[in-house]
């Protein structure tokens, strides 16, 4: 199997979160290059779906997506650690593909559909993701949890049946400072119908 380290991740092994760094396709490139007043900011109306939902807002050049939905959409599932693209806390999907929303700005989501934490459960039934996350204590103290199960979900979105290796590689942008990378692992597996009993795969 081969070795992923998380330098060769974030310099582009395990596609998907690696994107995160860099501006999605067609997006604006500019940000603000110093630091400006709130009344002066430069502002920008967006629309965008965020968990099904049509919004047309108007943000801040400078604001990045997760500063977005937890201070002015007060959707605070998602969570910052390192708010600098190493720690996968902050994890949301992006047009299905797992992005670390503290390295995207706001502007570039101008079109795109956004899909959180909160998103995941359909009303009060959780997804199979939450269920199997539960079932195999993934979290601990549960700080990275829910970017974890969102980068779960883009994992699963594209490869529904997972091997052990390709759970690894798919999340290996997500870290966990409880280490509870192994139920993680088992829970992703499970949900994709592909943990045999004993645990096994
Ligand atoms: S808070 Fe975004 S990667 Fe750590
Ligand atoms: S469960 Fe504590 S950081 Fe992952």
């Amino acid at each position: 199997m081969k070795k992923i380290s998380r330098r060769l991740f974030v310099e582009g092994t395990g596609a998907g979160i690696v994107a995160v760094a860099i501006p999605l396709e067609g997006q604006a490139q500019s940000a603000p290059a110093a630091p400006t007043t709130a009344s002066n900011a430069p502002k920008t109306t967006i629309k965008l779906t965020i968990n099904g939902q049509q919004r047309s807002m108007e943000v801040e050049d400078r604001w990045t997506l997760v500063e977005v939905l937890r201070d002015h959409l007060q959707l605070t599932g998602t969570k910052i650690g390192c708010d600098r693209g190493e720690c996968g806390a902050c994890t949301v999907l992006v047009n299905g593909k797992a992005v670390y929303s503290c390295s995207q700005l706001a502007v570039w989501m101008d079109g795109r559909t956004v899909q959180t934490i909160e998103g995941l459960a359909q009303g009060t039934k959780l997804d199979p993701l939450q269920t199997a996350f539960i079932e195999h204590d993934a979290p601990q103290c549960g700080y990275c949890t829910s970017g974890q199960l969102m980068a779960a979900k883009a994992l699963l979105n594209s490869n529904p049946k997972p091997t052990r290796e390709e759970v690894r590689a798919g999340m290996t942008g997500n870290l966990c400072r409880c280490s509870n990378y192994n139920h993680y692992v088992e829970a992703v597996m499970a949900a994709a119908g592909t943990l045999k009993s004993g645990g096994a795969a």
